[in-house]
């Protein structure tokens, strides 16, 4: 019966974590998947998470059915966090939970591949692997604009903007608008700002993947391009996570946000994303979803959870400086300045396919295939050991 089934090769970063949990070696490090580490090598129960956790606990409601879109007070404190002045009113805004950001991108990506029916969906080059993935799942073809500069290690911006002129109108172009996974290379706000001048003479329809609000500048300023299309009448698609963010990572709590320009279209696209949801999974999953309400909707423990978000993005940005001073001693000769203009949990490291297979092998620490490497997994305990094990590759 299943004779005709090829084997899976595996996912590119998940399998890493396998490999990784299966290897015996002491000193082995994770910097393959994107997962913050605290200091002491722990993924952290937030403080303010455990709180509501606790409180949660302590006056049990009955594990119904959500609705098909999801906790409505979560819904609301996801729409206020994204958006926060510029909030559209519900005429405007349609906002469904979703099963994390990759949920959200699924769910998007059915409603485009129903109601806007082309071939292609644009990505950046390169993405997150499993962009692809999804995008070519829901029956996209997926095609890259340029944005990584290997030379200069920054945005290839010049030839962004050239081949985004070039797409015809109403094409679905994916951004991040922060941290871009795998680079960390951002725009710069005035970049950003040309870039949506594009999109909207154009008439590009921006799909949005933020996994990572807050650990660029700050949980405001990291939305600027979603907000400016919010004040200039663009509509977009916007996929959020709270896996990092809220280190609630196998909860799955994301949303999918779709912003209307045109008053009363919102209803309609609620509509067909709550009919979306419940031909792929009827309803999301509640627990990870009352904590994240919980902890927005409460002003001590959101201000508590702004404090670990500033936190968590310090210490990635600590163990950047850490990173790259070690392996500028190591290797006098490189230059490794831009790590610290990277942003976010990822260094973009530059590394070969075959230089990571020799830190895994030779060093066991692990990074992705591109050179990607997880700065949220370094502490001061192994941040020597990693710098070393880079140098000992880069000298060949
Ligand atoms: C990553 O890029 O490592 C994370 O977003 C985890 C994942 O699912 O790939």
């Amino acid at each position: 019966m299943f004779s005709h089934l090829p084997p899976y090769a595996g996912d590119p970063i998940l399998s890493l974590m396998e490999h990784y949990l299966r290897d015996e070696r002491a000193g082995k490090v994770n910097l393959s998947i994107g997962i913050y580490a605290d200091g002491h090598g722990a993924i952290p129960v937030l403080p303010s998470v455990r709180t509501a956790d606790v409180e949660l606990a302590g006056a049990p409601a009955p594990y119904t059915y959500l609705p098909m879109e999801g906790h409505a007070a979560y819904r609301q404190a996801v729409a206020a966090l994204l958006f926060g002045d510029d909030l559209p009113g519900a005429e405007h805004l349609a906002v469904v939970q979703t099963l994390g950001g990759s949920g959200a991108l699924k769910v998007g990506a059915d409603l485009i591949a129903r109601f806007f029916p082309q071939p292609t969906v644009w990505i950046p080059d390169p993405t997150w692997d499993n962009h692809i993935g999804i995008f070519e799942g829901a029956g996209f073809k997926t095609e890259r604009y340029p944005y990584y500069d290997a030379q200069t290690k920054g945005l290839a911006f010049d030839a962004m903007l050239a081949k985004l002129e070039s797409l015809p109108r109403g094409a679905v172009v994916l951004l991040h608008p922060c941290c871009h996974n795998p680079t960390g290379v951002d725009p710069l706000r005035e970049q950003w700002a040309q870039i949506i001048d594009l999109i909207e003479h154009r008439g590009l329809l921006p799909f949005f993947d933020l996994a990572y609000q807050g650990f660029a500048e700050s949980l405001e300023q990291d939305v600027w391009p979603v907000r400016e299309c919010v004040r200039r009448g663009i509509a977009f698609f916007l996929s959020n996570s709270f896996s990092k963010i809220f280190s609630l990572y196998g909860e799955r709590v994301g949303a999918l946000s779709v912003f209307c320009p045109e008053a009363g279209q919102a209803a309609n696209v609620l509509g067909q994303l709550k009919l979306t949801v419940r031909r792929n999974y009827s309803s999301p999953p509640m627990h990870g979803a009352l904590i994240v309400a919980r902890v927005l909707g409460d002003a001590t423990l959101r201000a508590q959870w702004q404090a670990e978000v500033e936190q968590m993005r310090v210490r990635v940005r600590d163990m950047r400086i850490k990173l790259s001073e070690q392996l500028k001693s190591a290797v006098p000769d490189h230059d490794f300045s831009f790590l610290l203009r990277q942003h976010g949990m990822f260094g973009y490291t530059g590394l070969s396919a075959a230089q990571v297979d020799r830190l895994r092998e030779e060093f066991g620490v692990y990074a992705v295939h591109s050179g990607r490497i997880c700065v949220a997994g370094l502490n001061d305990s192994n941040v020597a050991r990693v710098a070393e094990a880079m140098a000992e590759v880069l000298r060949g």
